[in-house]
């Protein structure tokens, strides 16, 4: 079903058809996180502005979405903007506000075509009003859709949503007896929804920068060299086909004796 969606969507003889037919459709990863990184050493490479590289970078975030919906993945949740981001230039981070609003403006009718819902995570009381405005009107219209939870982490930090987190825990009152992890999980901003299965991050940069520190206790984590811009349904497979030769063992044993040369 997932393979039929997606190679309607990919080119015919295409190397992302020959990754697509490997992949084991029943064994999919719930939910994929993307550290997206590498705009402006992709700028660089070019002698280009850095804004040129988080201008490139929407092309990747228009595919992956896209092709994240069609291979059947649940939840989506795309790293966009730091709390520690706020340290770049001003100019910068008005480029990437700019540039934010008009993706929301621009593949709403995407996302809405694709059954995808839209939702932020982050301090987005935080940002400024019309950045706020844009982001309302797509959580709204995409509100009601059932296929492909898409997040889009913007002025978030892990430990931040940690701190918010045990702040809501005290607000509701909850006994300090009664309070445990599945409880705790409750305050955090991805309430309701599973832990990634599997994080990628591009570029090479092997940290995890402050995203999603509680959710990827037990995550596979994926970086390629690719730069964000660069990245497309074809890494995004790849990185699917490296997870579902993972022994994923949670602290336990072994599951795979084949692995071990074990009959
Ligand atoms: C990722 O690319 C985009 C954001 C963090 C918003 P960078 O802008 O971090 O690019 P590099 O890491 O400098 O190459
Ligand atoms: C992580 O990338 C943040 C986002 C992708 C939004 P950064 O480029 O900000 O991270 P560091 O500075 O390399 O750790
Ligand atoms: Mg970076």
């Amino acid at each position: 079903m997932s393979l039929d969606r997606l190679l309607t969507w990919i080119p015919p003889g295409s190397p992302d058809e020959t990754l697509a037919r490997q992949v084991d459709f029943e064994r999919l990863p719930v939910h994929v996180a993307i550290i997206m990184d590498g705009n402006g050493r992709w700028a660089a490479q070019r002698h280009l502005p850095r804004i040129e590289g988080h201008r490139a970078g929407i092309d990747s975030v228009r595919d992956v979405v896209e092709s994240s919906a069609r291979v059947g993945i649940d939840v989506l949740t795309l790293y966009a903007f730091s709390v520690e981001n706020w340290k770049r230039p001003r100019t910068e981070v008005n480029t990437l506000m700019t540039l934010l609003k008009r993706y929301l403006r621009l593949e709403l009718d995407t996302l809405l075509k694709n059954n995808i819902r839209f939702r932020v995570i982050g301090r987005s009381e935080e940002l400024s009003p019309d950045v706020r405005h844009e982001l309302d009107i797509g959580i709204r219209q995409t509100a009601n859709n059932t296929g492909m939870q898409f997040n889009i982490a913007l002025n978030y930090g892990g430990r931040a949503e940690i701190v918010d987190a045990a702040r809501r825990a005290i607000a509701a009152g909850i006994p300090a007896d009664e309070l445990d992890e599945h409880r705790f999980g409750d305050f955090l901003y991805t309430a309701g929804q599973p832990d990634p299965d599997l994080l990628i991050r591009t570029s090479g940069e092997m940290r995890v920068s402050n995203f999603l520190l509680w959710q990827i206790a037990y995550s596979e984590i994926w970086v390629t060299e690719t730069l964000w811009p660069d990245f497309r349904c074809r890494h995004l497979l790849e990185a699917i086909l490296a997870y579902q030769k993972r022994d994923r063992r949670y602290g336990g044993i072994h599951t795979a004796p084949v692995a071990l040369g074990v009959e």
